[in-house]
């Protein structure tokens, strides 16, 4: 098989990685890929098309007589890749545009959990300044409310207001001063809730549908949960706070309304879904659906495969997911996110990168890049974050020990890293 992977992360790293060990791929194309996956060799090749340039990957895709293609981040599924290739007759991975609007739009995603019964903060969406101003200033609102441009917005788009100046301050920054562009024409103001975070990712081929390990990423840039939100700083799996218990009622009270819903409603729901949820003593509820894999909880969950990722892809496209092993490895898995100084504000690129040999090939670790290039032969840094360091341990204690080892010895000018990956589930 020749397969095409969508996107320049470490989590599409991450995919090259899972792609290239089923003995039935011949061939890894990365689009536009990284540095990382520059460096791959074998059945790898980076293909320098961007995410965002649909025909040209559908050229691409045909010529080449690509036989899978998965897409690795949301705006290609938002500009609707997936419709794209599928009236071609080319078989894709990811939701179509319409069943990709339970990310690009939590104006939608929040009135069809509503409409599905499916359990999630209470909300109301506002379209103009005036409307929501009126809301905070006359409603008996408690703090923190939670305010959301409804559009995509690289995960930056939510503000956790603590008084009404904040909120106010808030519908100011999305409505007049458009931070977020077109993204904020629609605005979602939601309860607080309070609990732990976990990701649980599905595949599914918008019937059938297998479940991944669960995962804990780290959102904020700071250890102890501190200072600005980020893409994610660190992940690892299973996260222990979603028990068997949990799990059971995340299937019956999200996952299957969810996927019975869109396909009642006209979209049924395909490829990977991502459920963001807040666990409070034991009771889920949905912060957010994303149409993708997350970054970097990928890194931890797919190292975590036993079985062929390609296989149960191809089965869920072709019907067959029931059909597939998909078991897990008894182990843990962290994953330690490198950063360039400064992120998530204002950083430098283009620093050089010494990564010792002993690490060129691991048994139990990878180092997934994010944000690298290949300059005249030298790596660089070219993005905030720069690295997502996996290991595999008999326990969580030993993934992070280990993770933590290779990481130390990772060196650039400026290098950041959180100190406490996975703490919070030792
Ligand atoms: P979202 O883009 O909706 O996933 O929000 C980004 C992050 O903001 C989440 O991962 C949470 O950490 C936080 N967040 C979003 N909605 C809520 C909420 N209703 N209550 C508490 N925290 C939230
Ligand atoms: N880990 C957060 C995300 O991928 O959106």
């Amino acid at each position: 098989m020749k397969v095409l992977i969508i996107g320049s992360g470490a989590r599409e790293h991450a995919l090259c990685w899972a792609a290239a060990r089923s003995e039935r791929v011949k061939t890894v194309f990365v689009a536009p890929g990284n540095g990382g996956t520059g460096l791959m060799g074998g059945k790898v090749q980076n293909v320098p098309l961007k995410a965002t340039e649909l025909d040209e990957l559908l050229h691409f895709a045909e010529d080449n007589a690509l036989d899978l293609t998965i897409v690795g981040s949301e705006q290609p599924l938002e500009l609707g890749i997936v419709d794209l290739f599928r009236r071609a007759g080319k078989k894709i991975i990811g939701p179509t545009q319409a069943a990709a609007r339970l990310e690009s739009s939590k104006a939608f995603s929040k009135a069809f959990m509503k409409r599905h019964e499916i359990p999630t903060a209470g909300y109301h969406v506002f379209r103009d300044a005036p409307a929501a101003t009126i809301f905070i200033e006359q409603s008996q609102t408690f703090y923190p409310q939670v305010i959301k441009a409804s559009g995509l917005c690289a995960g930056k788009g939510v503000f956790i207001a603590l008084n009404r100046e904040e909120a106010l301050t808030a519908i100011k920054n999305l409505f007049e001063d458009r931070i977020f562009g077109d993204a904020g024409d629609e605005v979602v103001i939601e309860e607080f809730l309070h609990g732990q975070e976990a990701s649980v990712f599905v595949l599914t081929d918008g019937i059938r549908y297998r479940l991944f390990l669960p995962a804990q990423d780290h959102k904020r840039i700071g250890d102890g949960d501190t200072g600005k939100n980020t893409g994610g700083m660190g992940a690892y799996a299973p996260a222990t706070l979603v028990t068997p218990e949990v799990m059971r009622k995340v299937e019956e009270l999200v996952i299957k309304p969810t996927l019975t819903g869109m396909a009642e409603e006209g979209s049924p729901y395909t490829g990977f879904l991502y459920v963001g949820l807040m666990i409070d003593r034991g009771e889920p509820s949905v912060v957010e659906y994303n149409a993708r894999l997350g970054d970097p909880e990928t890194q931890v969950v797919l190292p975590l495969l036993k079985s062929d990722f390609i296989a149960a892809l191809q089965a869920s496209v072709d019907g067959t997911l029931d059909q597939v092993p998909f078991e897990m490895h008894q182990k843990s898995a962290a994953t330690v996110v490198i950063a360039s100084g400064g992120y998530p504000d204002h950083y430098e690129t283009g620093k050089s990168i010494i990564i010792p040999d002993e690490f060129t090939s691991m048994d139990n670790g990878m180092i997934f890049h994010a944000g690298t290039a290949s300059d005249r032969g030298q790596l660089v840094t070219a993005g905030g974050r720069v690295f997502s360091v996996t290991a595999l341990g008999e326990t969580l204690r030993e993934s992070i020990d280990r993770a933590y080892h290779i990481v130390e010895k990772i060196s650039f000018d400026g290098a950041y890293y959180r100190t406490d990956i996975g703490a919070k589930g030792l």
